[in-house]
């Protein structure tokens, strides 16, 4: 996100997703909480087709479903990249500009995953109902009783989604 992107211009239907990328993303990323990507086609680069946020975070492990706990960490924390918010126009609704943000997110998690820090899995906090449907329409996993719903999917599974799409060379020596 730069200034020559219209913030102003972006309704999603979601006054609070609205309000933060007008009023809030500039100072979480200045403060270090959050960063905003955004999506615009070439043509229209100052129009904003949809945003989302990457956080670092923790989850406790005992949160997770057993299966997965046990595959995930041997920690009582796994570090995770939050997705925290995701939001597409209403003009650009249904064009997959969802799919590709979500994607472009999972691409970024792999990436700084291999190269940069540990991450075990990706989580999102959905606002409502009808937001969780759409990221367990690509594999999410909810947490039990987590209102408003969080769901995660293990970066193990998200990069095998996700790798002929991760760029080539991303991994680097890891032996110091
Ligand atoms: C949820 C949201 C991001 C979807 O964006 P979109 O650009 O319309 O989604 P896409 O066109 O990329 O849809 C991709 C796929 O997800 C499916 N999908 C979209 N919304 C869905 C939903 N609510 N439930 C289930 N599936 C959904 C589509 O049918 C499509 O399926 P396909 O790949 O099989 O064709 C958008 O509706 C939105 O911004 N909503 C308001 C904000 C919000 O709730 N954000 C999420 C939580 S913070």
């Amino acid at each position: 996100m730069n200034k020559a992107h219209d913030r102003a211009a972006f309704t999603c239907g979601e006054y609070a997703l609205d309000r933060y990328l007008k009023q809030s993303a500039g100072q979480d990323l200045r403060r270090g909480l959050a960063v905003t990507y955004v999506l615009a086609e070439s043509t229209t680069p100052d129009v904003i087709a949809g945003f989302y946020t990457l956080s670092a975070s923790s989850v406790p492990l005992d949160t997770f479903p057993d299966e997965t706990a046990r595959r995930l960490a041997r920690y009582p924390n796994v570090p995770v990249a939050l997705i925290g918010r995701l939001a597409t126009d209403i003009r650009y609704r249904g064009q997959h500009c969802g799919s590709r943000l979500l994607v472009d997110a999972l691409i970024r998690i792999c990436t700084i995953s291999e190269t940069v820090i540990g991450v075990s899995a990706a989580v999102v906090d959905a606002k409502n109902e009808d937001a969780a449907r759409f990221y367990e329409h690509f594999g999410f996993t909810r947490f039990q009783h987590s209102v408003p719903p969080r769901l995660f999917i293990p970066l193990k599974t998200a990069r095998a989604a996700v790798q002929p799409l991760l760029p080539k060379h991303s991994r680097l020596p890891t032996d110091i």
